[in-house]
């Protein structure tokens, strides 16, 4: 059975970006969220260290643009950066207002805010407000709690929106976005959603890599999809690597939040030297970049698997009142943080580039926005700055609604749109496709397109994307989709543009570093990676 199904406003992904839109729209108008998963999977649930703003008397607006500046190593757009900087104390109101329990100051804190302030690398001051170390699961299930109970609000869970149906796929002439395709993952029915507006909220690509901080479903689904309806895509070169996941065969994705930094944790090799003095004079609260280029060369320099982080100085005490979490699944892997240091390495964390977005969160499509960590939107640069990106979702959250509400009445709801097309394919005979080209551009990402690259690098990986391509392509027109499918195929795209991005870059900038153009380039102005579109209309979508 297919279902063509009708909202005001069709909201892919309900992470912090997703959700908070939802809650605002909601009091105006009729929203749908889409959720591939539970509804609060998602990187939102996993973030530890919190959200930046400027909360103390000490502190200043001027600072926290500055320090978004430096570390975005001239790629960061000034006016948005100040636009976001500018709306955090009123996103932590609004989200202190929905119900959000931040930490409340103790005499430890060193601070005048009402609330205990972490700082975290490349910030000069203590600004990132947080709820202990499980910041994102305390924000995700608040905003869960609204969204529940809102009569406005339709959820939909365990559906994937697969690709998004514009006027321009229809061959109108007038371009606009009217709606989805959306795979029911339960039921395995394709169904259309139709919309006067989109949005996309799905979060970033860390799984594009083989070592990575993101949950699984972090697949690159909205960029991939924005692509190919016709949008431009900046940035995709800058892969932000977190430098401290935790290392044990056991700990999946486990994050070491860059709190424990800002607490005066030590990295250390396994002889109990200190290194980050050789790199940087903010030695362990350097930007990130820099922190997870030391460690990767350290690691390689010396051939081994991990170098250690040891907040031993600090009280078990302290330790159990603000890293609750890490110390639980520190002790359960048999590490007691307290007197011992603990084995950590870089993984593949955040994705500073996405799809393409104005102020208001619009994107190229008329009727389309994107906000989150799916987006590109000028705040992040060449390197996104800690604590910064659930800021960014709460800030493009509201300014999208402002756009979106006032648009609203002269915006017509699409007639109906075409079905799936499932008149040529058949059931999959052989699903270990699949998994096996999943786990291979995984491996070669992680490969060839990690911390350190090298052209040649990237053009080994350009190769194989191309063989895949073809492979995964002829696949996905032969054979009913499925969701791991979909997200073979976004990932894959999605690891094409991070790759054709990363070529197009002769310099090294950010998180960009290539052995071959080891400086930035300071014959030009910097300038942004931008991937121009074309609407592809591949596979099963009616036109
Ligand atoms: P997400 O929270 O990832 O949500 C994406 C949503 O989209 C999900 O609901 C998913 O199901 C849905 N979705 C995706 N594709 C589809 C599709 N095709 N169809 C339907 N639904 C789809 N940032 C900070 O600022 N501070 C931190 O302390 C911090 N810590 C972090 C710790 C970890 C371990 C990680 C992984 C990230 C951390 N970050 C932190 C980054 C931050 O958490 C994310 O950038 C942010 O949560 C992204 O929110 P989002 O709403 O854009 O996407
Ligand atoms: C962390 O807690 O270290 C993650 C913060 C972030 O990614 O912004």
């Amino acid at each position: 059975m297919h279902d063509q199904l009708q909202h005001d406003v069709l909201i892919i992904g309900s992470g912090a970006a997703g959700l908070s839109l939802a809650i605002k729209l909601a009091d105006h108008t009729n929203v749908a969220v889409l959720s591939k998963e539970a509804l609060i999977e998602g990187a939102t649930l996993y973030a530890q260290g919190g959200v930046s703003a400027v909360l103390d008397e000490q502190d200043s607006i001027e600072s926290h643009v500055e320090d978004t500046l430096t570390a975005g190593a001239g790629l960061c757009d000034p006016e948005i950066v100040r636009f976001v900087v500018e709306r955090a104390h009123k996103s932590i109101d609004w989200l202190v207002n929905q119900g959000v329990d931040f930490t409340r100051s103790d005499e430890t804190a060193g601070s005048n805010s009402p609330f205990h302030l972490h700082k975290e690398g490349g910030h000069s001051h203590r600004r990132i407000i947080h709820a202990a170390d499980a910041t994102g699961k305390e924000i995700e299930t608040t905003l869960e709690a609204c969204v529940r109970s809102h009569p406005n609000i339709d959820l939909f869970e365990h559906h994937i929106a697969v690709d998004l149906i514009t006027a321009q796929k229809l061959g109108k002439s007038n371009d606009r976005c009217l709606g989805a395709y959306v795979l029911d993952v339960i039921n395995n029915n394709i169904n259309v959603f139709s919309a006067r507006n989109v949005i996309l909220a799905t979060g970033g690509a860390g799984k594009a890599y083989l070592y990575t901080s993101n949950p699984d479903g972090c697949t690159g689904d909205g960029i991939a999809m924005a692509k190919r309806a016709g949008c431009r895509i900046a940035n995709m070169e800058f892969i932000q690597f977190h430098p401290t996941c935790l290392y044990h065969p056991l700990a999946k994705s486990f994050l070491i939040s860059e709190a424990l930094r800002g607490e005066g944790a030590k990295l250390i090799l396994e002889n109990g030297d200190r290194f980050m003095h050789r790199y940087d004079s903010r030695e362990e609260l350097a930007p990130r970049d820099i922190v997870a280029r030391a460690i990767d060369y350290e690691m390689k320099r010396l051939g081994h698997d991990c170098v250690y982080l040891d907040i031993s100085h600090k009280s078990k005490g302290f330790i159990e009142q603000h890293f609750p979490t890490i110390n639980k699944r520190c002790l359960e892997l048999g590490f007691d943080m307290s007197f011992e240091p603990i084995p950590v390495v870089p993984a593949a964390h955040y994705t500073c580039g996405g799809v393409m977005i104005n102020q208001n969160g619009q994107t190229d499509i008329p009727g389309l926005y994107a906000i989150g960590e799916v987006s590109s939107s000028g705040l992040h640069g060449a390197n996104r700055m800690a604590s910064n990106s659930l800021l960014e979702c709460i800030v493009f959250a509201h300014a999208a609604f402002k756009h979106i509400r006032q648009s609203l009445a002269a915006t017509n709801m699409p007639e109906k749109l075409p079905e799936w097309d499932e008149s040529r394919v058949t059931d999959s005979d052989e699903e270990v496709v699949v998994s096996h080209n999943w786990d291979e551009i995984r491996r070669f990402m992680w490969d060839y397109v990690g911390i350190v690259r090298t052209t040649k690098r990237l053009q080994r990986a350009q190769n194989r994307i191309k063989l895949l391509k073809t492979e995964v392509t002829d696949y996905y027109g032969n054979f009913r989709i499925s969701k791991d499918l979909v997200e073979l195929r976004n990932l894959l795209l999605v690891a094409e543009l991070i790759v054709e991005s990363a070529l197009r870059r002769k310099e090294s900038r950010g998180l960009h570093y290539t052995v071959d153009f080891p400086v930035a380039d300071t014959t030009d102005t910097a300038a942004n990676t931008i991937i121009e579109s074309i609407p592809s209309n591949d596979g099963h979508a009616a036109a």
